[in-house]
């Protein structure tokens, strides 16, 4: 009977110990949240299988109603230079000073052979990722707004001449993309 009494109180007092230990680490301060601190074994590893989770559990499983439309990938071109490229950039268009600081850093985006489903595409653009600087467009842009990103996203990769040169134009080309 006391054996297991005692037993009970080590599990609790274990318990207590493993959620104290973070939180003290935490209290010293040795914790850096700089930006342009490399990211732990954590934040490099279940941190973005858990995002991926996430996205794949949330994301409407429907297609873009606006894909390939020529209207569409237009006025998706306008939402992305004015919103998206100083950070992500587009092929052969570097992003504007800001994407060089950024941790995580921006992915290149709509890449030849990118088989990220429409919906997952959508969900992150209307909701943004928590604690990264990929924010939230749902607040500012509506539904068919964020479909006509999507549309212009699949077209990253064959963009025009003109297109690359008005992209360029919106960023101020101090810093290389990657
Ligand atoms: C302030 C910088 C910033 C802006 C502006 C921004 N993003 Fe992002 N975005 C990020 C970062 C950083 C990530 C990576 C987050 C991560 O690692 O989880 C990201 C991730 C994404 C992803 C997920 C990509 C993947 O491979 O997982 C998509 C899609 C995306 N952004 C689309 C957009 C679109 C479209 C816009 C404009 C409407 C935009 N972003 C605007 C910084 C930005």
């Amino acid at each position: 009977m006391k054996t297991k009494w005692l037993m009970t109180l080590s599990f609790l007092v274990g318990i207590l110990a493993s959620l104290l230990v973070p939180v003290l680490l935490m209290a010293t301060g040795m914790i850096d949240v700089g930006a342009d601190a490399k990211p732990g074994l954590i934040e490099r590893t279940l941190a973005p299988w858990a995002r991926d989770r996430s996205v794949a559990k949330r994301a409407p499983q429907e297609k873009n109603p606006q894909a390939g439309d020529p209207a569409a990938i237009a006025t998706g071109f306008d939402h992305y230079r004015a919103t998206c490229v100083m950070c992500h950039g587009a092929p052969d268009v570097p992003g504007a000073e800001l994407s060089a600081g950024l941790n995580p850093p921006a992915p290149s985006l709509g890449d030849q052979g990118d088989d990220t489903p429409d919906g997952e595409l959508f969900w992150v653009i209307k909701h943004g990722i928590r604690m990264t600087p990929m924010p939230a467009f749902g607040p500012t842009r509506n539904d068919r707004e964020i479909w006509e990103i999507v549309a212009f996203i699949r077209h990253l990769p064959d963009l025009t001449a003109q297109e690359r040169d008005a992209l360029r134009a919106a960023t101020d080309g101090k810093a290389h993309h990657g």
